[in-house]
């Protein structure tokens, strides 16, 4: 693991963010909310882990997950930025998943027509994905985000050790995210996560998925997320309003959402699964090899993650992938992997294809 703080930098026309990873990393909150009208929100989860935050800063907590994500969730927010006098100068942060993350950096661009936002994230999922990037949004009825903004948080604080007491099902999750990003954007880091395939099976590939992970910290967590940071952060700065390059950050998600809504899995056992189907749709039309395919679909399953399923109803979820497409007028950019960090957009893609290259094993 690298021994310092790892600082990486986006620029966007919102203005400069940056990634900050390492031990202590929240230790440095103090020095920021100083002289500042602040208010943080955290999940309730992390009621006995934040320490040394100065005891003039409110801190509200908040119930983490997708019933958060609403109008209502909004509001608690606006509540409670009004008790605390937050002026359009003033200061917020989010400490929590990706749900608060997204809830809060909504809050944030909005009050006070934009304020300054810092996220704190302690999933890992929301460490590679949510904190990075600016999408904030809500939910609306069956709609995933459908209300949002693009406001980047000006410092992202991530701090490893905050994330090793969560479940297995939380790294498994984050390392959907993780693998598709290294898919994007860096071979180096698929490398290095196939270097420790043996130590991630061993760690995430069974087991009870409540539970946390014994010897998960010995993994190298802060060059992995610095990696996948990078290859996020270059893809925003590129194209901020995703019209172009950053839809590659969609890989896997275009089936993964209707999956996700559908058959009532987790976010990142979508992904897995949407990945897995396009590689193998991929290698099928010889834009990636079998062996590409084969191994990215291996090291999903090196951590615990589904690469196939047959879904009772077919036809809904193909109902679902078309419905994204209509909602706000977006199209569905299927993105096909090529090779490890590299990527096709905008691809022409039948759903029901998709989804027969989702049931099987066979590349
Ligand atoms: N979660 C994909 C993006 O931020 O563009």
């Amino acid at each position: 693991m690298s021994p310092g703080p790892t600082i990486l930098k986006m620029k966007t026309d919102a203005g400069v963010s940056e990634y900050e990873l390492g031990r202590n990393i929240v230790k440095t909150l103090p020095e920021a909310v100083s002289g500042l009208n602040a208010v943080l929100f955290a999940d309730n989860r992390l009621r006995d882990r934040l320490d040394d935050l100065p005891p003039s800063l409110p801190v509200v907590f908040l119930k983490g997950g997708e019933s958060i994500k609403t109008m209502a969730g909004l509001q608690t927010i606006y509540d409670h930025l009004r008790r605390c006098g937050v002026p359009r100068d003033g200061l917020l942060i989010a400490v929590g998943g990706g749900t608060i993350l997204d809830l809060c950096g909504l809050a944030a661009s909005t009050w006070g027509r934009g304020l300054d936002f810092i996220a704190v994230p302690t999933t890992l999922l929301a460490a590679v994905d949510a904190s990075v990037g600016g999408k904030t949004g809500i939910n609306l009825g069956e709609l995933k985000n459908p209300v949002g903004t693009f406001h980047p948080a000006r410092r992202i604080l991530v701090q490893p050790d905050l994330l090793y007491s969560l479940p297995r099902r939380e790294w498994r999750n984050g390392m959907a995210e993780m693998i598709k990003t290294a898919v994007i954007g860096s071979a180096a880091l698929f490398r290095d996560l196939e270097a420790h395939a043996d130590d991630l099976t061993s760690k995430l590939a069974d087991g009870d998925p409540r539970r946390r992970v014994a010897g998960i910290d010995t993994l190298p967590w802060q060059d992995w997320l610095a990696a996948a940071a990078a290859v996020k952060m270059k893809l925003v700065e590129k194209d901020f309003r995703e019209h172009g390059p950053r839809r590659a950050l969609n890989l896997g998600h275009t089936l993964g959402h209707a999956l996700e809504l559908s058959q009532g899995l987790d976010h990142g056992q979508a992904v897995a699964l949407g990945l897995a189907a396009v590689s193998r749709l991929a290698a099928a039309q010889n834009t990636c090899t079998t062996r590409t395919a084969d191994r990215i679909i291996g090291l999903l399953e090196n951590c615990g993650l589904p690469t196939t399923l047959r879904p009772e109803n077919k036809q809904a979820v193909v109902k679902l992938v078309e419905r994204d497409k209509k909602t706000l007028g977006e199209r569905v950019g299927w993105v096909l992997p090529v090779r490890p960090g590299r990527v096709l957009i905008d691809q022409a893609v039948d759903t029901k294809t998709a989804l027969d290259h989702l049931a099987e094993r066979r590349i």
